[in-house]
């Protein structure tokens, strides 16, 4: 059985990939699964927290007994996360975020031409980024970061810069972590001290060890 340490705590996760249109048939997008972000969902659920999951494209079934939105493009996951942020006291961040979209999907199918194609794009918001900046004490903060080089000098930037409470980093490079993968093989990465790199392992018992960090964050800055 499961420890109910999270009982009430109401999480909000996101997974999988966005889909970027560029036209009726076309789309940018990525190789997340949402293996991940979903096994986080369902440790979360069973250790009695109140789960949001916010799901960009995943073939995977959606979990039951959680709240489940799903979503599309960045802007769509951006406006789902934002508008329950001010509810949300944990939220854990493992969906892949396209950061450009082209900058208008045509209307109707882009017709081959002769020469090249060029596509022109625009940012997305950068959804961590701004909740870094709105959260609220007590709010505990967790992002990932696919890295397929300088792992931790990478991941202790964002952890800084998007004011994190801790970062979970995949070497997508190596065997049997990152994206598709049953498991991964992540380091921790702190504001405030020396990385922890954890060994491989199933993503749900990754899942579980990441809502252990948060478990203790929570005991350790307690809010009421
Ligand atoms: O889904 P799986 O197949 O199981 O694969 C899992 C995974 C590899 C997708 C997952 O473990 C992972 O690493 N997710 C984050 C991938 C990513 O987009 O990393 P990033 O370094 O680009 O982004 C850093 C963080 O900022 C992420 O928490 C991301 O959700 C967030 N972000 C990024 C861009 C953006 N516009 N808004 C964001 O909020």
């Amino acid at each position: 059985t499961v420890k109910k340490d999270l009982a009430g705590v109401r999480v909000l996760i996101t997974a999988g990939a966005t889909r970027e249109d560029i036209d009726p048939v076309r789309f940018i997008t990525n190789k997340s699964t949402g293996k991940m972000g979903y096994a986080l969902a369902q440790a979360a659920r069973d250790r009695g927290a109140e789960v949001t999951l916010v799901s960009g494209v995943s073939h995977l079934k959606p979990p039951h007994d959680l709240e489940f939105i799903p979503v599309v493009s960045a802007i769509d996951m951006y406006h789902a996360v934002l508008q329950r942020f001010h509810l949300t006291d944990v939220v854990i961040k493992a969906a892949a975020v396209a950061d450009y979209r082209p900058k208008s999907a045509a209307e109707h199918k882009i017709k081959k031409g002769t020469g090249e194609l060029v596509l022109e794009m625009s940012r997305n918001p950068d959804i961590l980024l701004e909740l870094g900046q709105k959260k609220k004490a007590g709010q505990i903060l967790v992002g990932f970061a696919a890295e397929s080089q300088d792992l931790l000098e990478n991941a202790a930037q964002k952890v800084q810069k998007k004011k994190l409470d801790f970062l979970v980093a995949n070497d997508i490079t190596l065997p049997d972590a990152g994206f598709g993968t049953e498991t991964n093989i992540a380091a921790l990465v702190y504001p405030d001290c020396e990385p922890l790199c954890l060994p491989k392992m199933d993503k749900i018992k990754l899942a579980h060890r990441i809502l252990d960090e948060v478990v203790g964050i929570r005991k350790s800055s307690p809010i009421d």
